[in-house]
């Protein structure tokens, strides 16, 4: 079998190593992957949102199989490009991919069918926005409608920041078109955890929890990021708030979006809160989690890929999905100044084995590996317990070096208060 993964980053490169370990894969082709990925796959230098470039490459090169990772390609139809030209996918059709390209989709679909969210209105009018914003109780939240790479959601502690929040997506166009319309919601609180799945949508088989660390600096202070690292399992997540989310909000989503015509198939992301009143749907994604994946997929036992094309062919019901009894932790190391301004071109070497190390920005020159991005590698450790994963990912991370790295201290400490420090 020859398998494509589209996608560029430290996601992409641990589904390629998960992927690398089924027998029935004989190559893997990735667009545009990245340096450090083609240790482990054969890249190709394309852009990513070029879908119809990416579909008739496919086709020439005799693709049997492609992984579609990424949001972008995804809303913009990729896998409807290459289902129509015979290739089996894993990843959601356009219309489906909705439930993460437009906000205001998702939480109409949400109120429609009853799934637990924040209260919101959504506005295609600044003055109606504002007029709205004056009879709320502050914090408020702020969405972009549209996709604006994880940065379109402002929390306003006052009026003045909701306005100036409202004006700066609908007047000054800070997210460009995506926030021409935007979502104003309730500000909720409790411990985040992230749920990724599986489905066909006949079955939905939730992945291992696992927790992000989404701001920049330790205890969870400084500017939101792409995310700084992930642990799992997530402590929080306990056996009684699954079967309360598969029964309120994972099945109630996979039926919802079939009875809209739009049956997602792929890696359905689910982004909760577990608030005083229950779990509650924070966001969807279509895809998966990044850094959540560099987490997930060392976990998983069973083949990734017999698992990707059971989903294909709709019949993910038949396929034993197994998670190891076990925890990992996934420290990002990132260049110094990110997710601002940072310096790139430094020189990576390693002390270490690279496996389950996930490249996200990084490029060749020659046989030298350099950093080209602001977050640059997810190093992750499997573990019995959680403070042991913990230490080898940081243990790992001391014998990986570039200039400029930088990354939090405290991944996984949270959790590991939440556990009582004995796990
Ligand atoms: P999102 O891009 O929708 O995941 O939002 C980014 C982050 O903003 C989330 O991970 C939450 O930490 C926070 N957030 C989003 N919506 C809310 C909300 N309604 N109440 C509190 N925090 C929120
Ligand atoms: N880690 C959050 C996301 O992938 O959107």
């Amino acid at each position: 079998m020859r398998v494509l993964v589209v996608g560029n980053g430290g996601r992409e490169h641990a589904i390629i190593q998960s992927l690398k370990r089924s027998k029935k894969i004989k190559e893997i082709y990735a667009i545009a992957g990245n340096g450090g990925i083609a240790n482990d796959a054969i890249t190709v230098d394309m852009d990513v949102k070029a879908v119809d470039k990416v579909a008739d490459w496919a086709v020439e090169n005799k693709i049997d199989f492609a992984v579609v990772a990424p949001d972008d390609p995804l809303v913009l139809g990729a896998v409807n490009l290459l289902e129509e030209k015979g290739i089996p996918c894993f990843g959601p059709r356009k219309e489906a991919a909705i439930i993460e390209g437009s906000k205001i989709f998702s939480k109409n679909l949400m109120k429609k069918y009853g799934i637990p969210t924040a209260n919101y209105e959504t506005f295609s009018d600044m003055q109606s926005a504002f007029d709205y914003l004056e009879k709320c109780d502050m914090p408020i939240v702020v969405k972009a409608d549209g996709l604006a790479l994880g940065k379109g959601v402002i929390i306003a502690n006052t009026l003045a920041e909701a306005k100036d929040a409202v004006k700066s997506m609908m007047e000054d166009k800070v997210f460009g078109a995506s926030g021409s319309n935007v979502v104003i919601e309730e500000f909720l609180t409790g411990p985040e955890v992230s749920v990724l799945s599986f489905t066909d949508g006949k079955t939905l088989v939730p992945m291992i929890s696992s927790m992000d660390h989404k701001r920049a600096l330790d205890n969870d202070e400084g500017l939101n990021t792409g995310g700084m690292g992930t642990v799992a399992p997530n402590p929080y997540y306990t056996e009684s708030v699954a079967k309360e989310c598969m029964e309120k909000i994972f099945l109630p989503t996979m039926e919802a979006m079939n009875k809209e015509g739009r049956t997602f198939k792929g890696c359905l992301y689910f982004g909760l809160m577990l608030t005083p009143k229950g779990p509650k749907v924070i966001e969807y994604n279509c895809r998966f989690g990044d850094p959540e994946t560099q987490v997930v997929l060392p976990l998983l036992k069973t083949d990734l890929f017999e698992i990707m094309q059971a989903v294909a062919q709709e019949r993910l019901a038949e396929v034993d999905v197994k998670f190891k009894k076990k925890s990992a932790c996934c420290v990002i190391m990132a260049s110094k100044g990110y997710p601002e301004k940072y310096e790139k071109g430094y020189e990576i070497t390693f002390k270490t084995s690279r496996k389950n190390v996930f490249v996200a920005g990084a490029k060749l020159d020659g046989d030298k590996l350099l950093t080209n991005g602001g977050r640059v590698l997810g190093v992750t450790a499997v573990s019995f317990n959680l403070k042991q994963a913990i230490r080898k990912a940081y243990k790992k991370v001391n014998k990986i070096n570039f200039e400029n790295a930088y990354y939090r201290k405290d991944i996984g400490k949270r959790a590991l208060k939440a556990y009582g420090e004995e796990r």
